[in-house]
């Protein structure tokens, strides 16, 4: 089945196959094909150009875009979507002003999360988070990661991510899964914590690797939380199972995460809102990507990432979510881009590429998905009438994604 979108207005992130990230002054610049054609053969990019040098060719279908851009779809790195119910009973208390710490104290928090998902059956949490992923793909997100973290017993762990396997045959979205035993202390280890890495080392670990149910691991690397020592041992029991660490890194203080995701060849670390020279120094000797969650500083209202001091000092950086129950209940990552241009001053070029190119490196999918290239998968979203791609940021409360497309196949919306 071959498909030429004819017309159209400007594709956007046209690169060539060997790009798989792009840093520093690079962000800025958004290789792009003004009235161009794309023609997409089953699940893949078959080829593009500017109208003018279109010429015939055999296909089963041509759609006009006249006055419309094709955008690659995002690649959205930092999810934690498969969770039982909401935490709205804790957004009242933040608005009276209780920190997200001090919400964690009072029984709220992730353990909170992790007391609902123990109690929802597997049939359920799929049903509730198949729908996130339904609506995320009508945002226009075509790969995301997902996390474990919110079942914090080894079942319930493995119930979380064999709902994110059953997710991954379900949807054409490309899905990625990370194991987070260790997202918070379970009660009944806050006074013995060791006894908690222990089971996550000797009995969760062999779960997943035996069953190849995630692809990274992550830890929640922050006071009160786990400690670097921790997250050292877990993270080295993880690299003999060929898990690769995604960390969550410096969201409060800035405690050693950077360098102990560094040390053990992180993919990425994500959060980064509090950040140091140090850190900065240790990220330039890596080929670890920073990730930026601006919805997570918008929602908890803490500061977000210094984007600018990250890119002007010629590193990469990637834009995701973090959409979960609660820092982040929203998985939309265009507010993601218009946020991190509106609050974090990166240009529209920077936190497209962020979100697009960056983004797949940051999930190991850059080689698919992430850009408009020949031979990667057929995923780019089409956009109402706009003026320019900047006006997709700026607008930043509009739906302007007029149709999705997932590995060739046209998403009903
Ligand atoms: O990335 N900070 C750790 N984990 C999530 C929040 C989890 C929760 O509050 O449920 C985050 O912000
Ligand atoms: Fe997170």
């Amino acid at each position: 089945m071959r498909t030429l979108f004819t017309n159209i207005k400007e594709l956007i992130q046209v690169r060539d196959a060997s790009v798989q990230k792009v840093s520093g002054n690079e962000m800025g610049d958004l290789p792009t094909l003004k009235n161009a054609y794309l023609l997409i053969e089953d699940t893949r990019i078959k080829d593009f150009g500017s109208m003018d040098s279109l010429t015939s060719t055999e296909v089963d279908k041509t759609i006009n875009c006249k006055g419309k851009m094709i955008f690659p779809t995002w690649c959205d790195s930092h999810t934690h979507l498969v969770y039982a119910g909401n935490r709205e009973g804790e957004f009242a208390d933040k608005i009276k002003g209780l920190s997200y710490e001090e919400i964690a104290q009072k029984g709220g928090g992730i353990l909170n999360s992790a007391k609902k998902l123990q109690n929802t059956s597997e049939k359920e949490l799929f049903i509730q988070s198949g729908k996130r992923i339904e609506e995320i793909i009508r945002l226009g997100t075509g790969a995301v990661e997902i996390k474990s973290g919110y079942g914090l017993t080894a079942d319930a762990e493995i119930k979380m991510l064999r709902v994110i396997q059953k997710l991954k045959e379900k949807y054409p979205i490309s899905i990625k899964a990370t194991f987070l035993g260790a997202h918070a202390f379970p009660k009944a280890y806050q006074n013995n914590k060791n006894a908690y890495i222990d089971l996550i080392i000797d009995t969760m670990l062999p779960l997943v690797a035996k069953d190849e149910l995630a692809s990274f691991v992550d830890v929640f690397c922050e006071k009160n939380y786990f400690t670097v020592a921790q997250t050292q041992r877990i993270l080295k029991a993880a690299k003999r199972y060929g898990l690769v660490p995604k960390i969550h890194v410096n969201q409060f203080n800035s405690i050693g995460g950077v360098s102990v995701g560094v040390k053990n060849q992180a993919l990425s670390v994500d959060h980064l809102e509090v950040l140091t020279e140090e850190d900065l120094s240790v990220l330039h000797q890596s080929t670890t990507i920073p990730v930026a969650l601006p919805a997570c500083s918008f929602f908890l209202g803490i500061p977000y990432t210094p984007a600018r001091r990250i890119i002007d000092d010629g590193l990469a950086l990637a834009l995701a979510t973090d959409y979960n129950p609660g820092s982040t209940p929203s998985g939309n990552m265009n507010f993601v881009v218009a946020s991190a241009c509106i609050k974090m001053k990166m240009t529209p070029e920077e936190a497209i590429n962020a979100a697009t190119i960056n983004g797949a490196y940051a999930m190991g999918v850059q080689k698919e998905l992430g850009s408009i290239t020949k031979g990667k998968k057929a995923n780019f979203f089409l956009t109402k009438e706009i003026p320019s791609y900047g006006y997709l940021p700026y607008a930043f409360g509009s739906n302007l994604i007029e149709q999705v497309y997932l590995e060739g196949r046209k998403i009903k919306i």
